[in-house]
């Protein structure tokens, strides 16, 4: 079931046009003059039940607006969107009881109340039946490490406190829908972990479906299955995450570990295409070559014909290699996607 579907959304912000200055601001305050900037131009997605999807793109990309629109926060300059099959911004408050929202950057609990109070007006903001509400604290408390800091307010906590209150304060509702807005920006890697395990359990546990905005691609590495990049307000890629990494990423690292040093390994790495030494540490050594030219069974093949190999293990591709590769204009995705077909007919042709 589709949880999410939009077609077509856009939004332009009307933004106004100033001179600088004194002369200006007077200038614009007689005959203000404004332009339409487009933060997202005609997104279309479609989310089902369950998915986690990680929702990319550099600084500006329209990411945030998108989600907005999602929440009902923003109305769509056009386009169609419906969440659980309602129009978002006329729905709010039906709509606000079957999601949850996360913004990063700012907090939905009260400042000046110990964290415990704003977790028990939401409750009854949301209504959350009493033995909901004690499941659920009973768990985000030990999950989320929650205990050391529930009685203290809001304004006094860290930010890596705070972060894990609004992730439990945006689910104790039970939402099916949760919208992360980066929920990892500026904390330490104890705490990110943290709450990455905390997300991949709601998601996997209880089904809850989840659009996740981040710059950190670990996050994505651990929690979704989907990647949808943005760019200038549009789509340039919808896939799952394996495959990004399977035609994107050509470049793959091999670790050997070694019995008794190969003498002629220069000439050896020398011999095979687009292959070349990244580390050699005594009996050990890592290999980069391009999986497009020569297949790591060959080069561990090569390997054991020329000396005693105790062990050997390919890297898995880290996703924000092609990420940074596609937001740097490195990499055209649909250039890249051509050259994989190309290479894999290739393939079908060597095998036969
Ligand atoms: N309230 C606003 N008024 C005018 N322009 C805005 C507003 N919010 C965002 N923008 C502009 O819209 C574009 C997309 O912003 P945003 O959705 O926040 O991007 P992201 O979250 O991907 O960084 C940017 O160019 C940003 O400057
Ligand atoms: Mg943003």
């Amino acid at each position: 079931m589709n949880v999410i579907v939009a077609e077509g959304l856009t939004k332009s912000y009307r933004v106004s046009v100033k001179e600088p200055g004194l002369k200006g601001a007077i200038k614009h305050l007689f005959n203000p003059r404004y332009q339409e900037r487009v933060a997202v131009n005609g997104i279309n997605l479609t989310i089902k039940e369950g998915e986690a999807v990680a929702y990319v793109g550099p600084n500006g990309a329209g990411k945030s607006t998108t989600i907005k629109m999602l929440t009902g926060i923003l109305v769509p300059t056009s386009g169609k969107v419906l969440v659980n099959g309602a129009v978002p911004s006329k729905n709010r408050m039906d709509n606000a009881s079957r999601i949850g929202v996360v913004f990063g950057q700012r907090t939905q609990l009260w400042w000046d109340l110990p964290i415990i109070e704003s977790f028990e007006l939401i409750k009854d903001i949301y209504e959350v039946p009493t033995s909901t509400y004690k499941k659920n604290m009973e768990q985000f408390v030990e999950l989320l490490g929650l205990e050391e800091f529930l009685h203290v307010p809001a304004r006094r906590i860290s930010l890596g406190q705070r972060m894990r209150a609004d992730l439990a304060a945006a689910l104790l509702h039970n939402p099916k829908i949760v919208y992360l807005d980066e929920p990892t920006i500026g904390l330490d890697i104890a705490v990110k972990e943290r709450i990455r395990a905390f997300i991949k359990e709601m998601n996997q546990q209880h089904g809850t479906t989840i659009m996740l905005t981040t710059h950190d691609l670990e996050d994505i590495e651990e929690i979704c299955s989907r990647l949808v990049i943005i760019d200038k307000g549009s789509v340039i890629y919808d896939g799952d995450l394996q495959t990004v990494k399977n035609v994107y990423a050509r470049e793959r690292t091999i670790h050997f570990q070694l019995e008794r040093p190969i003498v002629s390994l220069p000439s050896l790495i020398e011999s095979m295409p687009s292959t070349s030494l990244v580390r050699e540490e005594g009996l050990r050594f890592s290999l980069r070559f391009d999986k497009y030219e020569i297949s790591a069974s060959e080069i561990a093949r090569h390997m054991m014909n020329q000396g005693e190999v105790m062990d050997f293990h390919i890297d898995e591709p880290k996703i924000d290699h092609v990420i940074r590769k596609v937001y740097n204009h490195d990499l055209n995705l649909q250039e890249a996607w051509k050259e994989a077909e190309a290479v894999a007919k290739k393939e079908v042709r060597h095998t036969r």
